[in-house]
């Protein structure tokens, strides 16, 4: 069992979860991630490592609810535990001195960049952080993501905060006027991430993106995130997650992804009730 130590919703959603699991804190890389199964008959889901404290013993996940499984696991507080959690599964990101390294982030992937981030300035890069969201009250990790970046830029949808529209579009227009990206590294919704390799393709930036098939035994062994990129069967659980944005089969991916989207929504209907979220504050 793995216990939660801290937990709070960071934006709408979204819950900042903090797990004692010092053998994954010791070993966690940029770029890994963990399988959690909430109790023993849950469903094995894949979370990104987003930081990790080795002396502490702790890992931190940025969850956002979406269906079943994840609410299940964000309505756990501190104290509770969860019934396994495997990691750090995937091959860790490249981490050198490439330059500017742009890293852009919506959704869970605001999370997700953090230690990247973090990585990326400890290497010697100069590093530009975009971050995106459909309003201001969806941003959270502002002041750990400025903090771990040389220039960071929000982006909102309704233009309420910075700049209006997409991470994407800052990155098109920095390419555009001139300026040198060494690498574009994109995570968050499969729309994004596909939208990343078609900004940066014609610029010839090499750009990677963090996929995010459905995983079930996260061992390569059930080919269940089997993904094509550059014409090659690869199982996004051993060898990604992270791949060329400019290779990847984004109409086989989508397809995929959403083969179960009728259970899983009628999954939702079965799962704990609302209430018990009472006492979640919403850190502003
Ligand atoms: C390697 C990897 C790392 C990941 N890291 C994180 C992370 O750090 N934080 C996080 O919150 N999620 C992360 N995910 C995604 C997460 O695993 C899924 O969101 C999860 O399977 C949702 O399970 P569920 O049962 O709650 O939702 P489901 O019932 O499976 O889905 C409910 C609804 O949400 C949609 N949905 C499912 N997955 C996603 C998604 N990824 N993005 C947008 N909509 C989705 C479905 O189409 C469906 O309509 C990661 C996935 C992978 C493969
Ligand atoms: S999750 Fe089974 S092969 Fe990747």
């Amino acid at each position: 069992m793995f216990e939660i130590v801290r937990k709070q919703e960071v934006a709408p959603n979204v819950h900042e979860t903090v797990l004692r699991a010092p053998a994954i804190a010791k070993k966690a890389r940029p770029g890994q991630f963990v399988i959690v199964m909430v109790d023993e008959k849950s469903e094995r889901v894949p979370y990104t490592l987003c930081d990790w404290d080795r002396q502490a013993g702790t890992i931190t996940l940025v969850v956002q609810e979406v269906g079943q499984s994840s609410r299940k696991l964000v309505l756990l507080q501190a104290g509770d535990e969860v019934a396994h959690l495997v990691g750090p599964l995937g091959v860790p990101l490249e981490i050198e001195r490439f330059g500017t390294v742009a890293l852009a982030a919506g959704c869970y992937g605001l999370g997700a960049v953090l230690g990247i981030a973090r990585a990326m300035k400890a290497a010697g890069n100069r590093v530009v952080t975009v971050v995106e969201a459909d309003s201001h009250y969806l941003h959270y990790f502002r002041a750990e993501l400025q903090a771990a970046s040389d220039e960071m830029i929000q982006t909102t949808i309704d233009g309420s905060n910075g700049t209006k529209g997409h991470a994407l579009d800052v990155i098109k227009r920095k390419l555009a006027g001139g300026e040198q990206l060494d690498r574009v590294i994109a995570v968050g919704c499969l729309f994004m991430m596909m939208l990343a390799g078609e900004a940066t393709k014609p610029f010839g930036v090499k750009t990677l993106v963090a996929l995010n098939p459905i995983m079930l035994d996260g061992t390569g062994m059930c080919g269940a995130c089997r993904v094509s990129v550059g014409g090659q069967t690869q199982f996004a659980c051993v060898d990604g997650p992270f791949f060329d944005a400019h290779e990847v089969d984004w109409e086989e991916i989508r397809d995929r992804r959403v083969a179960y989207s009728d259970e899983e929504i009628q999954a939702v209907a079965r799962s704990a009730p609302v209430e018990r979220r009472r006492g979640h504050g919403c850190v502003p």
